[in-house]
């Protein structure tokens, strides 16, 4: 039995760890539960928890679904510790008044460099050459050794120019490479400031050397990179993704790495997430991934916390979101 409560701050779900200067504000303002294991809560204990909570906090690994709602009649703010929200219902969520945040901005340099540093370690290939001195290969100098891509004046292609896709263009730019980008919308605006030019889909895929997704997943995006994209893809191409995992469908990535349909290609998202360690995608020679890490630096993931504390407080406080994805 739950008793007479004689705390009566707000009470909120945590389905993870958070930094603890983002714990500290949440715990003065909010009477706090919290899963604190490394790996995510099950479905059922979430559904469990949220049923007397006003607030949820959850991380992209959380699935937020309509039937987890209805557990908690008393919610008014889901808040995810992530820029992307692909696992929450959001029309199901609005439909119930609740409302949901994110964390834009606090991540997208970080995720920036970090498309970056795969464009350039895939194009230079860095993770063969990293297994090739471990392996105990080096024997001398060689004129044609690990052979890799140049960078400057090569042509990149961003798909989806939001704020990361901008940053990525920023680097870019200090590469001189050539840039390219494809939006849901023409930015003519970006064109100017950021000197890059508007491609249709298909036209980007069949210029750039280099392809970088940075697009939400939607019902639009799963599966973008399918075969037949990739089949427009230059033989030499390298393709980075650090937005979600199954914006490529992952068969068609194998057969086009594994046929020389393109050059290389860098993942810090995949389909499934995580990569089982016996994924067929985990023998090629051709591929870096890594484990969705893109935003992992202290800053980012910090600040993340600490906003998605800031969207929770005020959700559970009845007031607008600062940072919101829906409006209810
Ligand atoms: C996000 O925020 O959506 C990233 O994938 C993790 O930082």
């Amino acid at each position: 039995m739950d008793g007479i409560r004689t705390n009566m701050k707000p009470r909120v779900y945590v389905t993870r760890h958070l930094p603890e200067a983002a714990w500290s504000e949440l715990t003065e303002v909010c009477d706090v539960q919290i899963w604190n294991e490394e790996f995510p809560p099950p479905y059922d204990v979430i559904a469990q928890q949220i049923k007397d909570k006003e607030g949820l906090i959850c991380l992209l690994t959380d699935q937020i679904d309509a039937n987890l709602m209805d557990y908690a009649p008393n919610l008014k703010v889901i808040s995810q510790v992530a820029v992307g929200y692909d696992n929450i219902d959001v029309a199901a969520a609005t439909e119930r008044g609740i409302a949901i945040g994110n964390t834009p901005g606090v991540l997208t340099d970080a995720t920036a460099d970090f498309a970056f540093a795969l464009l350039m370690a895939a194009a230079r290939r860095i993770g063969e050459a990293i297994d090739y001195v471990r392996a105990g290969k080096w024997q001398t100098w060689g004129l044609t050794l690990l052979l890799g891509q140049e960078i400057q004046g090569a042509i990149l292609g961003i798909i989806g120019m939001g704020r990361i896709g901008q940053a990525v263009a920023k680097r870019a730019r200090g590469f001189d490479m050539q840039i390219l980008y494809h939006n849901a919308s023409r930015r003519p605006d970006l064109e100017e400031a950021l000197g890059v030019e508007y491609r249709k889909f298909d036209e980007l895929l069949q210029e750039a050397d280099f392809v970088s997704l940075h697009v939400n997943l939607t019902a639009e995006t799963r599966g973008l990179i399918d075969a037949h994209a990739l089949e427009l893809m230059k033989p030499t191409a390298v393709l980075i993704n650090t937005a979600r995992g199954p914006v490529v469908d992952p068969d068609a990535l194998y057969w086009a790495l594994q046929n020389g349909q393109i050059a290389a290609a860098a993942l810090d998202v995949t389909d499934p997430e995580p990569l089982p360690p016996d994924h067929k995608l985990l023998n090629l020679r051709n591929l870096i991934v890594v484990p969705h890490i893109a935003s992992a630096t202290t800053t980012s993931r910090t600040l993340m916390a600490q906003m998605a504390v800031r969207n929770c407080v005020a959700g559970v406080q009845g007031k607008p979101l600062p940072f919101p994805v829906n409006s209810v």
